[in-house]
């Protein structure tokens, strides 16, 4: 019998410290420590994510070992986010990855971030049903990124539309913001949605060419409206809450799925995917299981536990790029900005 081939995953990007362990493309262990230093300042501070994943990353790798039952000795490669994402919170991941590296003289895997999450739809564990066959088109909607990728092979992605402004999760996150709830405000403004009435108010959609996106006008309109309503009554946003979610995240989701629908038409693909940490969302992920049977869509949403920042969709990409060699250097650097190949 052969070796196994075990893959440890690093994720750092942006306030998630991640390590988890997969073995033959099968999840062993999926440890995240959330920062929650950033709350109390209503955003992520660069500076103190990147202090935080100092402080995490041994124990949440240390814990990931330790619930996976390997060896370090064992281990095949270690695989770890090279970007996009806040750089400082980067070299943390990059820098561990290159110790651990050298030190078991194993090696190490670079991977992209957004394609982590949109491979995070092979992660196997006991739960999984089924992942998309290629080619696919996937929606990766995060706090950072909104794009839709025609998924052509494991590493053969292209970007048919992104956003030219703000991210889907940024204007969930803004809007949230208006409304004075904490950071990160996306899942609060699902929660609250869930009571209300999402036709309550209308939001003016933005006009955006082709397949891509834009929110930034969206969030100015939200405040604008916020403003004026509060200003003839200061409970508004009390007494309205749940009408209020419920009307923007329904917008969010309009515009979301809008253009997943034309991309859709335009390729003629039906097999359908989301990724990233707005794939958490449960308007997003009811109205696509909508499209099921009314555009014979084959959708695929990952377990929550996939949809936002994690180190399993890392160690997922790993064991891939381990299959075809493809290992980096001792001088690879992390990269705030980078594209998708
Ligand atoms: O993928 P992710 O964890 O980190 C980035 O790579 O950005 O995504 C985080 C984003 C945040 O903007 C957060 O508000 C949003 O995902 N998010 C949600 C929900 N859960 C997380 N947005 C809407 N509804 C949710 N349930
Ligand atoms: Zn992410």
């Amino acid at each position: 019998m052969s070796k196994p081939i075990i893959i440890l995953g690093i994720e750092s990007s942006c306030d998630d410290t991640a390590a988890a362990v997969i073995i033959d493309g099968k999840l062993l262990a999926n440890v995240v420590a959330n920062q929650l230093v950033h709350k109390q300042w209503g955003g992520v501070v660069p500076e103190l994510a990147s202090r935080a994943h100092q402080q995490n990353i041994i124990p949440v790798v240390d814990s990931a070992l330790k619930k996976s039952g390997i060896d370090k000795k064992d281990i095949s490669a270690i695989a770890f986010t090279r970007g996009p994402g806040l750089i400082g919170s980067l070299l943390v991941g990059t820098s561990f990855a290159k110790g651990f590296s050298l030190g078991l003289n194993i090696p190490l895997i670079e991977v992209n971030h957004m394609q982590g999450h949109i491979l995070a739809h092979f992660i196997s564990d006991e739960t999984k049903q089924h992942s998309p066959s290629f080619p696919f088109l996937c929606l990766t909607v995060s706090g950072g990124h909104t794009q839709i990728v025609l998924v052509k092979d494991f590493f053969d992605m292209t970007v048919i539309g992104e956003t030219i402004d703000d991210a889907a999760g940024e204007a969930f996150d803004k809007a949230a913001k208006i409304l004075n709830l904490p950071y990160p405000g996306g899942p609060l403004i699902d929660k609250y949605a869930r009571l209300g009435n999402p036709k309550a108010y209308k939001f003016t959609k933005p006009q955006i060419d082709k397949l891509d996106f834009s929110f930034s006008g969206l969030k100015t309109g939200f405040m604008n409206f916020i403003n004026n309503e509060t200003s003839k009554n200061n409970g508004f946003v009390s007494e309205n809450l749940a009408n209020i979610c419920a009307s923007i995240q329904q917008t969010i989701i309009d515009i979301l799925i809008t253009k997943l629908t034309k991309a859709a038409e335009q390729t003629g693909i039906k097999e359908i995917a989301i990724a990233g940490g707005v794939s958490a969302n449960s308007q997003l992920r009811e109205t696509l299981m909508n499209k099921k049977s009314e555009l014979g869509w084959r959708v695929y949403i990952p377990d929550f536990s996939y949809c936002t920042d994690n180190a399993a969709m890392i160690a997922i990409t790993g064991y891939y790029k381990f299959l075809k060699k493809d290992f980096t250097t001792q001088s690879t650097i992390p990269l705030a900005r980078y594209a998708m190949k």
